[in-house]
Order: structure tokens, then C-alpha cells, then sequence
């Protein structure tokens, strides 16, 4: 039995296999309908979300599945002092694959460890969010037709991003891939991460608190949310949080095809001005964010 808890979890090929599924299920979702038929998804949403847990449940339900879950822990029994690891073996009871979100880093590893299903890491605390990833990665294809050759921006809040921590993992496999990191110089990409992954792969990047500097450089720009739920004190919170707005004037010297994307939800970084500059990519982002996810069901309960 297979799991999803970090995106190294899978290789290249299987990602790669991931993405044609996807791609062929938005050129012939009827094919897939019925492809999971009586399976149940549940999803176990202990912190908040609404494009990542709903976009599991329209997934199972276009497959032809059901889904059953909560999406707030104060209302499952963690809120009577039960362990993560109970609550998926008894979950598994009544599904046959869990997408759990959790607000401590290493909870769904933790549950996966006991689990008689496949479980699927859908975000845990500041960590990983292996699914966004897929997600990204499928926009990337799409949008870009290619996975190598891209210089990629990354901006706002790369200490505590999951998002930002799952995509630098899973690109520096590609060729010839370089990163601009730009942040505040609170909340610059942990030390692991630079040590671990980007130095041992010898991938090229740049740290700068200054996006104009680097913005005609980019194909991609991934911009983030300043994640208000992960700071100990809400005054650091409030001299970072609108760090970075780009609007117009900061895309004036950007790549014509620049894609700028953002796992959402948008607080204040992206100005809606941008929303209909043909580069701006989030919501289309979140829309490939269902298809993935349909692939990775059915390879993770081995459906054909
Ligand atoms: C992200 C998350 O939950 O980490 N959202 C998402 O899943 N699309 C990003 C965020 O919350 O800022």
C-alpha cells in the first residue's frame, strides 16, 4: 500500500504518469466516471481550507465515489483528547483512502504508520503539502508545456509556505531549473531546505528581499500568503503581511509569458488588478488542482 506524505514520495515517472492521467481526464472526464465506483475518500481537515478539501471531494465525486469526513477538528473526536493515529484506524474502518490536514508537522506520517488505507498528506502545519505540489506541477506543464529549463521566483513567506517547501523538493529534480527566493529576511526558505536540497543537488539560487530587481528574469513567479496562523506574535504579523504586493507597476518589467501563480488564498499580495493580465495563472491553478488529484486516487488505490 502506498502513501502521499512528501512529494519525494514519488519519482519523476510516476509524477510524470500522474500528469498524462490528468491531462487525459480534462480531454475525456466520461472515460472516468465511473472509475471508483462504491470507493469512499474520507477527508480529515483538522485546520482550515476550501480549494484543497473541497477539490479531494469533487475528485472522488467525478470518479464516481462518495466522501465522507469532517473539516474541523472541534468536531470529530480529536476534540475528546483522541490520537491522530486512533482516528485514522478508525477511519479506515469506513474508507478506502484519507486526505488529512493537520496543524502538526509529521501528524500525517504519524497516521500513515498505522493506517490499513492509503493515506494522502493534504498539508501538515509549516511542512509539506505534497498535492499543492502536483498541483503546481500540472499547471507548470500546462501552462509552460515543459518542467525543465525555468527559472522560478518564489516570494513572501518562504519559512513557514508548505507550498514553497514541497515545490522547491519536487523541481529540483528537473533540469536545469534556477530559483529566486524573495523575502523578507524574517522569512526566508528554512535552512534544511537550502542545505539539504538545494546545495546537495547544486541548484542555482539567489536570496533578495527585492522582487523588482529579479522580476525580468522570471518564467515563473509563485507568489504566497504571509501565514498569519504559523507567527508567535501578531506585531510580526503585521509589519510583514503586505511585504509584497505586486500589482501592475511591478510586472511592467516582467516576461511576456511570465506565469504568475499562487496556491491561494489571496490576502493582500496580488492585487486583483492582475487578475485579468493574461499571466495571471492562480485561479487557473486552482482548477487543475481537482484533475490531479483525480489521478492520484486512482493510482493510490490502483485503479487503472
Ligand atoms: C495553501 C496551504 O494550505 O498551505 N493553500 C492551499 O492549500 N491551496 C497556502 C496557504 O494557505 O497560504
Amino acid at each position: 500500500m502506498r502513501h502521499l506524505i512528501d512529494i519525494k514520495d514519488l519519482s519523476i515517472e510516476e509524477i510524470d504518469e500522474l500528469i498524462k492521467v490528468a491531462k487525459d481526464i480534462i480531454a475525456h472526464p466520461e472515460r472516468y466516471r465511473e472509475k471508483c465506483k462504491y470507493k469512499k475518500l474520507a477527508t480529515l481537515f483538522f485546520e482550515p481550507s476550501t480549494r484543497t478539501r473541497l477539490s479531494f471531494e469533487a475528485a472522488m465525486m467525478e470518479l464516481g465515489g462518495n466522501v465522507i469526513g469532517f473539516s474541523e477538528s472541534s468536531s470529530s473526536s480529536a476534540a475528546k483528547g483522541e490520537s491522530v493515529a486512533d482516528t485514522t484506524r478508525v477511519v479506515g474502518c469506513y474508507s478506502d483512502i484519507i486526505a488529512m490536514r493537520h496543524p502538526k508537522e509529521g501528524a500525517p506520517l504519524v497516521a500513515s504508520l498505522k493506517s490499513t488505507v492509503p493515506i494522502i498528506n493534504a498539508g501538515d502545519g509549516g511542512h509539506n503539502h505534497p498535492t499543492q505540489t502536483l498541483t503546481d506541477l500540472l499547471t507548470i506543464s500546462c501552462e509552460k508545456g515543459r518542467l525543465d529549463n525555468l527559472t522560478i521566483g518564489l516570494c513572501g513567506d518562504l519559512k513557514f509556505g508548505r507550498t514553497v517547501h514541497s515545490l522547491i523538493t519536487a523541481m529540483v529534480r528537473y533540469p536545469n531549473i534556477k530559483f529566486v527566493l524573495i523575502s523578507p529576511d524574517e522569512l526566508k526558505v528554512p535552512e534544511y531546505i537550502k542545505k539539504e536540497i538545494l546545495e546537495k543537488n547544486k541548484i542555482a539560487y539567489i536570496e533578495t528581499t527585492d522582487i523588482e530587481k529579479y522580476i525580468g528574469e522570471l518564467d515563473i513567479l509563485y507568489m504566497t500568503r504571509v501565514q498569519k496562523e504559523r507567527f508567535f506574535n501578531e506585531e510580526d504579523y503585521l509589519r510583514l503581511k503586505d511585504y509584497y504586493i505586486l500589482n501592475k507597476e511591478k510586472l511592467r518589467e516582467a516576461k511576456k509569458d511570465l506565469c504568475v501563480m499562487h496556491p491561494l488564498p489571496r490576502v493582500n499580495e496580488i492585487s486583483t488588478e492582475i487578475d485579468s493580465d493574461p499571466r495571471a495563472c492562480y485561479f487557473k491553478q486552482a482548477g487543475y488542482g481537482k484533475y490531479i488529484r483525480m489521478a492520484l486516487i486512482l493510482k493510490l488505490l490502483e485503479i487503472d
